[in-house]
Formats: C-alpha cells, sequence, structure tokens
C-alpha cells in the first residue's frame, strides 16, 4: 500500500513544483514497496539513493525560484530542506555501513513531504504568484 498518498490540498498551480512533487510521492512510495516486498539491500539502496538525488534536485528548483523572487522566507525555507538532507545523507550512510532500512524511516520521510509541502512550500507559492501577479 502506497505510503504517501497525493492529494489535491499540495497542489501549488505551479506545474514544474507539483510534478516533481508528485514525482518525490512515487519516489517515496517505489522505496516503500521495494522495502516491503523485501527486495535486497542493494534494490532498497538504489531506490533510496534515486529519492535523495531527486530530492536535492526539486530543493534547488525551489531554492533558485524563491532567489529570483527575493522571496523573505528563503533562509527559513532552506534550512529545513538542508536539515532533511542531513538526515538523509545520515541514513544513506548507516545503509552503506550494513544498518537495514526500518518503516519508521519511511513513515517519517512521507510525513515531512506532506508537512512541509503543505506548510511551507504552499506560503512560498502564495508569495510567487503574488510577486508575478504584479510584474
Ligand atoms: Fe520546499
Amino acid at each position: 500500500m502506497a505510503i504517501a498518498i497525493w492529494s489535491s490540498h499540495f497542489e501549488t498551480g505551479i506545474d514544474l513544483i507539483d510534478s516533481q512533487h508528485k514525482a518525490l510521492f512515487e519516489a517515496v512510495n517505489r522505496l516503500e514497496a521495494s522495502f516491503s516486498l523485501g527486495n535486497t539491500d542493494d534494490m532498497v539502496k538504489k531506490s533510496l539513493d534515486f529519492l535523495v538525488k531527486y530530492t536535492f534536485e526539486h530543493f534547488q528548483t525551489e531554492e533558485q525560484f524563491m532567489c529570483e523572487a527575493a522571496y523573505p522566507g528563503l533562509a527559513e525555507h532552506t534550512d529545513e530542506h538542508d536539515l532533511l538532507m542531513t538526515k538523509v545523507y545520515a541514513l544513506q550512510a548507516r545503509l552503506a555501513e550494513g544498518t537495514p532500512m526500518t518503516m519508521d524511516v519511511l513513515t517519517f520521510f512521507a510525513g515531512w513531504l506532506g508537512h512541509h509541502i503543505y506548510g511551507t512550500d504552499l506560503a512560498m507559492v502564495q508569495f510567487l504568484k503574488e510577486k508575478n501577479h504584479k510584474r
């Protein structure tokens, strides 16, 4: 069963951000499926590596948008991104050392994503839209 459930509440109205967010949900669900199906550690690691890489790229997209718009909440938003990346890099390192993946980690990631999009990202998008509107 999918762990990250997409809802229209997460839609920002900015196509690139929405498509990246949906892809992130899919990547979390693929990782969860790989883990739950009992795939090899190497397969789980590949799914995690993709999720981490894609998350980083997505954060870069958002941070570029915020920079271009001189968004006043840029530092706080970027701090949230950085904190998550620190956690996922630590997770990657633990897996590389042989510590098995746990469901808790996946639940945390899915929960973080929904919480971040619904709060922090929607606030950013509201500013971006207002800014564009005034141009
Ligand atoms: Fe964000």
